[in-house]
């Protein structure tokens, strides 16, 4: 039987050093909040995971981080806020991990080797790294005091694991630290070191978001992944026919046949979708086979298409499509086609384009619209 972990985040910080206006658990790092990427990491390790919130933010937590999670109301310093979560602990558990919101970056797998520590024997494991520099103890006017043996110090991080029992007496000495491995030293409990890892750094300046980064760009080639995709409707002969072009309805214009609202631009950025996730193309995904989408807009494909993407494991880094034809004129409207296509896909990066063919083929002819997507993803992450 694994054992029943419950996973402590305190987020209750304003992030005074952070300087942003908003809490600095809801600062974003590559379009996410820094709570969100710390659920994310640390959440499968496990059972039950409760948050505190800063007061006034419990709303707003709730509603980006879902159901699962329980939201309580932070208390004045990062201590007290954890005290309040342990709370909430469900009866059955037996381990507690306390991970800081403003270490997003910290793996499950590091996670695991805590519980694992934890399963061994150990009633306290945290993670820890050597340190670099020389430290310096100083007094109020800053004069140095002593310089401790650097080989013995070492910089703790989150998350920090604990036996059930010995986190609750840890907290009820009600004694103020910056991390709970103290408060358990303070009653002279034995607390293990494990090695800790550079990506569970803690975001405490602006500055750090950029080195957190560094751990959110693919580190392999085969994480980034290009398609492209290929759609052309010749016009109806159905004068009344809507034309629906890149998410918009174009007054006016005559539409084109098809099965869908054949909007060709939302067609071949969907096949360019799939062909870079590998995972079909336009017809296998809504053909005919699928009458769920007989007729469904370009707007609703590109949607599901994000979806498939998403749940294929990826993220959209940019899609980029063209459109050929003589007519409609999309220069006017280029800028709303780029809104409700970007909408449609999530925010992601799109951008949009048209070329005439001087004459030649279909659509040179005059006798339907074509369009030529690229998309570009990367592995979800990574
Ligand atoms: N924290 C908390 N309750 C508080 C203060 C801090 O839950 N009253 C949390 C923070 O949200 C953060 C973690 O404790 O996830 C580590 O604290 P720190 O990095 O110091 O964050 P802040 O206190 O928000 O930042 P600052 O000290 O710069 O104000
Ligand atoms: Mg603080």
């Amino acid at each position: 039987m694994l054992p029943k972990v419950a996973l402590l985040i305190p987020a209750a910080g304003s992030g005074e050093r952070f300087g942003a206006p908003i809490p600095k658990a809801l600062v974003q790092l590559k379009g996410r909040t820094l709570i969100e990427h710390a659920l994310l990491n640390l959440g499968p390790v496990a059972t039950q995971i409760i948050v505190a919130a800063p007061a006034g933010y419990e709303d707003k937590f709730r509603e980006i981080l879902g159901d699962a999670v329980t939201v309580v109301t932070g208390g004045s310093t990062r201590t007290k806020s954890v005290k309040i979560a342990l709370e909430s602990i469900a009866p059955d558990i037996e381990f507690v991990l306390v991970h800081d919101a403003a270490r997003p970056l910290a793996s499950s797998e590091l996670g695991q080797r805590i519980i694992e520590a934890l399963a061994a024997g150990d009633v306290a494991v945290i993670p820890a790294l050597a340190v670099n520099d020389t430290i310096k103890e100083v007094d109020a006017a800053n004069y140095v005091v002593s310089t401790p043996n650097r080989e013995r110090l070492r910089a703790v991080q989150t998350p920090q694991g604990f036996a059930r029992e010995t986190l609750v007496k840890a907290h009820m000495q009600n004694i103020e630290a910056t991390d709970d491995g103290a408060l358990v030293e303070a009653m002279r409990g034995k607390v293990k070191l494990i090695e800790g890892e550079n990506r569970a750094l803690k975001i405490t300046n602006p500055e750090d978001l950029a080195t957190a980064l560094k751990y959110l760009i693919p580190a392999r080639a085969s994480d980034i992944r290009t398609g492209v995709g290929v759609d052309a409707h010749a016009f109806s002969e159905d004068k009344n026919r809507q034309l629906w072009l890149a998410g918009l309805l174009w007054e006016n214009e005559i539409g084109v046949d098809g099965h869908s609202d054949g909007d060709v631009a939302a067609h071949a950025i969907c096949d360019a979708l799939f062909a870079a996730a590998n995972i079909g193309d336009l017809g296998s995904n809504f053909g005919t086979s699928k009458p769920e989408y007989a007729g469904a807009s370009g707007e609703k494909l590109l949607g599901e298409a994000f979806n498939l993407v998403s749940k294929a494991g990826f993220e959209i880094q940019n899609v980029a499509v063209q459109i050929v034809g003589n007519r409609p004129k999309i220069g006017p409207r280029r800028i709303d086609a780029i809104a409700k296509i970007s909408k449609a896909l999530g925010g992601s990066q799109v951008s949009v384009s048209a070329t005439t063919t001087d004459g030649l083929g279909l659509t040179g002819e005059g006798k339907g619209i074509g369009a030529i997507a690229t998309a570009l993803i990367v592995r979800s992450g990574s």
